[in-house]
């Protein structure tokens, strides 16, 4: 069998990078577009960790298509608003097209998206979009559903806040959030771009945890805040209030919103057992 060469675009990210090791450390030979203007040191890394750097403009298609060739799948870790999700992701999917390769892994790494309705997350909102061109195009893709990184749980987030020692929720106490680490993601979607098997939509988590449970663990107070239908509403206003945030990856109203989709969705069934192997993290790791 001929030895797998997966293209990460976005490697010189955190995500991606992270993805990179991981499929080195499968044995895997990883090609990483990068654009020119990259941070020379960042590439640097790569290449001396061992992957093949692919330098292309993302507008010129012709470069894109000999960069994709001979690739068995595209994973993108790109991050960005519209000019990336939709606009760039598009054109990294014509390139993978003309150029034949089987297999694209859109930058999704999120809660669930399918199973919300337009218009309470812009992120996700943006997702959906690219998600409708790669259903049409002639490429089998898989996305990865991991809710959301735990490493979030350093930040004073509402669902731990390490400040105030509360944990809030919307709605449901008992509700399970997901929660996969970066590193957690990484190894996973490693080995979903090495398994051509691999179904359109996998379902992971490190841990998921109510905010009941999350009080418990940590000895912070249980807050509620109100209901799901509310917190639209406030994020509605907001998103109005401050249309500085639409050029914002994570403005104020983003963070909030990512909060309602929490609550809104999570996995059902996971496929963490899908690769054998696997060392997931723990809840543990983020409580002080
Ligand atoms: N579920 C969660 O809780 C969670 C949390 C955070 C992130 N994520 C997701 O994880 C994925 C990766 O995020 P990350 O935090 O690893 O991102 P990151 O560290 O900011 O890396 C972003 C990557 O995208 C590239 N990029 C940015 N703008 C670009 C453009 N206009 N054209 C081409 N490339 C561009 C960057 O390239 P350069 O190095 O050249 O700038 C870099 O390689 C994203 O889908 C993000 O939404 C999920």
């Amino acid at each position: 069998m001929m030895e797998k060469e997966i293209l990460v675009a976005g490697g010189t990210g955190d995500l991606g990078g992270r993805i990179i090791k991981a499929l080195m450390k499968n044995g895997a030979s990883v090609r990483a577009l990068v654009r020119p203007g990259a941070d020379p040191v960042v590439v640097e890394l790569l290449r001396s960790s061992g992957a093949k750097i692919v330098e292309a403009k993302l507008k010129d298609k012709e470069a894109l298509v000999a960069a994709c060739a001979g690739a068995s799948c595209l994973v993108s870790a790109l991050a960005g608003l519209r000019e990336v999700i939709v606009d760039t992701q598009s054109l990294l999917l014509d390139a993978a097209v003309a150029a034949g390769i089987p297999r694209f892994i859109p930058s999704d790494y999120s809660t669930d998206f399918t199973q919300l309705p337009e218009g309470e997350n812009r992120n996700f909102d943006l997702r959906k979009e690219f998600m409708r061109m790669l259903d049409e195009a002639d490429i089998k893709a898989t996305s990865i559903f991991n809710g959301a990184f735990s490493e979030l749980l350093n930040y004073n987030i509402p669902f731990l806040d390490h400040k105030n020692k509360t944990v809030a929720y919307w709605e449901k106490s008992d509700w399970r959030v997901d929660f996969t680490s970066m590193n957690d993601t990484a190894a996973f979607t490693a080995m979903a771009a090495l398994d051509d098997d691999a179904p359109r939509f996998l379902r992971i988590a490190s841990f998921q945890v109510s905010a009941k449970e999350m009080a418990a663990a940590s000895g912070y107070e249980l807050k509620d805040r109100g209901t799901l239908a509310d917190l639209d509403a406030y994020n509605k206003i907001e998103r109005a209030a401050h249309p500085e945030g639409e050029n914002e990856l994570y403005a104020k109203w983003q963070q909030s919103q990512y909060m309602h989709s929490m609550f809104s969705a999570h996995n059902e069934v996971l496929d963490n057992e899908r690769y054998p192997g696997l060392v997931w993290s723990k809840l543990a790791e983020y409580l002080r």
